[in-house]
């Protein structure tokens, strides 16, 4: 087993991979600048860990910071790195670009030198479908045609490259290995309902925002109450005025003209327990395999689903309904996207076992104990 320097190991999809890193036997230094996560999470990633809570620590620190990482792999020094942090809301990304190009793509920088200086030679990275713009073909398998159609996508698309050639070392040196790892779209949160995502702001992505529209079983929104939705931190007071003011009263479905069964757009929901799990895969992969050099490989269901079906299964979930409006399509979104599932199948041995009513439980659960999120009042007992 492993010592595991994860950035963004707080963050939604980190948070669940390091759980699964030490169920595995790993141990793991967690990386993290907490600009779009709590301290909070840490806390009750230590309750979920069990006895193996001391197989991890917290580093609060920026991934760009060129000093602060230097002197955490000096002391840490870690065997392999996972690189979750970085920025992801691709709306965001299209304001500010150069934030994005920043926290994104010169952090990678900062880290591939520190890695080369400390001699840490195995990287898994977070990469996103977005890789692969506006699909020709589906289901979109890793030799399908890359390109970027928001800066988001750019950052991505450019680290990978930026992985796979400009660590000359990769070709150099046989012995670094490196897996860019392209998720499809994560939804979901552990089945305890102890860690979730916890949108900042307006939620840009489905699930989120059908959480901030559901309306409780008795018909009433829970929108705008001290309880509902999720919490929203104090820079985000506009927005939380906006689900008060009712300008948030329903979900709005993006088209409805899609060549698909029900007009609706179609995405491949994985769930995020099969990420982490897809991430402990493509770890003991390269450990495993010298020569290894660098692939991507994507981790998705090989599943369609549509918006309306989300939303169902949403609803069934929960026993909420979610008011919606069909409106028109958003800028840059494809119709139809869902992950080829042979490559990690056969090099990793790994595939996604969850289905949307997995999904869409876990989901629930973590929302209705934790209303606002990371935010919500601990009980007085707790304290
Ligand atoms: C899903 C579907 C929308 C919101 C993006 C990034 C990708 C990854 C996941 C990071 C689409 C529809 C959405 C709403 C809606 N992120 N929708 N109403 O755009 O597939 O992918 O997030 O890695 O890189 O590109 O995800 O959740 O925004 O949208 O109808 O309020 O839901 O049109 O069809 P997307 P999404």
């Amino acid at each position: 087993m492993v010592h595991v320097l994860v950035t963004g190991g707080v963050g939604f999809i980190g948070s669940h991979t390091v759980l699964a890193l030490l169920e595995e036997g790993h141990s793991v230094v967690i990386v993290d600048d907490l600009s779009n996560s709590f301290p909070r999470v840490f806390e009750h990633m230590k309750k979920l860990a069990g006895d193996k809570k001391d197989k991890m620590k917290f580093e609060q620190a920026d991934v760009g910071d060129k000093e602060a990482l230097d002197r955490i792999f000096a002391a840490e020094k870690p065997e392999a790195v996972i690189h979750f942090a970085g920025s992801k809301a691709v709306g965001e990304s299209i304001e500010l670009p150069l934030k994005y190009y920043r926290n994104n793509m010169v952090a990678s920088i900062v880290l591939l030198e520190v890695m080369q200086k400390h001699n840490c030679k195995l990287l898994v990275f977070s990469s996103s479908a977005t890789v692969y713009g506006i699909p020709e073909r589906v289901p979109l398998t890793e030799d399908c045609p890359l390109s970027a159609i928001n800066p988001y996508g750019r950052t991505k698309l450019f680290q990978e490259d930026m992985f796979r050639w400009g660590w000359d070392v990769a070709v150099a040196d046989k012995d670094v290995r490196i897996l860019l790892l392209r998720y499809f779209n994560p939804v979901g949160a552990h089945p305890s309902g102890e860690i979730g995502e916890h949108p900042v702001g307006i939620p840009n992505n489905l699930m989120p925002y059908v959480m901030q529209a559901r309306h409780s079983p008795s018909g009433c929104s829970t929108r705008g109450r001290s309880t509902g939705g999720f919490g929203l931190r104090a820079s985000a007071a506009a927005s939380w005025a906006a689900v008060a003011l009712g300008q948030r009263e329903f979900l709005r479905v993006f088209g409805s003209d899609y060549d698909t069964p029900d007009g609706t757009a179609i995405r491949d929901y994985i769930s995020v327990m099969d990420l982490a799990a897809g991430h402990v895969a493509a770890l003991n992969k390269i450990i495993n395999t010298p020569g290894f050099g660098c692939q991507a490989v994507n981790l998705g269901t090989g599943k369609g689903t549509t918006v309306l079906e989300m939303v169902a299964s949403f609803e069934k979930a929960s026993g909420a309904k979610v008011p919606y409006k069909l409106v028109d399509r958003r800028p840059g979104d494809a119709g139809a996207v869902w992950a080829g599932t042979d490559l990690a199948e056969e090099m990793l041995g790994w595939k996604a076992t969850r289905n949307l009513d997995d999904m869409c439980a876990s989901l629930w659960k973590w929302a209705t104990q934790y209303p606002q999120g990371y935010e919500t009042p601990e009980p007085a007992a707790a304290k």
